[in-house]
């Protein structure tokens, strides 16, 4: 789950948790997210459901960095196994003024919120071929 810090990351996060899911929780913000760990982890814990793995693990990336985010996806997966799902809400916006962009910015919000969707999930991909 990335922008597991915010609010569909942090929602998703816990519901997927509540449904027995393992959730990898990716986020800029280490505080906001291990706050959303801790939330899954709560609800997880309330469902009765036993498991010998955390409902959620915290993992820091900025995901606008290609390299920052092929890493993390592979921390991940050595950490918790091969990823089933992958649900990309890590987004941001600088400002909604459309002329108000500086090209450093532009770069940003594309590598961002379309180009960490696809870095995100490229790792993942063979095993669907
Ligand atoms: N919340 C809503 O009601 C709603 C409704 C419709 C559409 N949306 C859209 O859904 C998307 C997500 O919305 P939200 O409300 O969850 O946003 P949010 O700002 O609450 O959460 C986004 C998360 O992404 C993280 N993030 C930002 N930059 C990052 C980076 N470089 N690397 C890693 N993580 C980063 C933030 O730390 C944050 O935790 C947005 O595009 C929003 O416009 C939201």
């Amino acid at each position: 789950m990335t922008g597991a810090g915010g609010g569909f990351g942090r929602r998703l996060a816990r519901q997927l948790a509540e449904r027995g899911a393992i959730v990898a929780c990716v986020d800029v913000d280490s505080g906001a997210n291990q706050r959303s760990v801790d939330g899954a982890i709560r609800a997880a814990a309330a469902t009765g459901r036993l498991s010998s793995k955390p409902a959620a693990l915290a993992f820091q990336a900025n995901l606008a960095n290609r390299e920052e985010t092929y890493k993390v996806v592979k921390d991940v997966e050595e950490k918790l196994g091969p990823v089933d799902i992958v649900i990309s809400a890590a987004v941001c916006f600088t400002t909604y003024d459309i002329g108000g962009f500086d090209d450093d910015e532009i770069d940003f919000l594309i590598d961002l919120n379309l180009k960490s969707t696809i870095w995100v999930s490229i790792p993942e991909l063979p095993k669907y071929a």
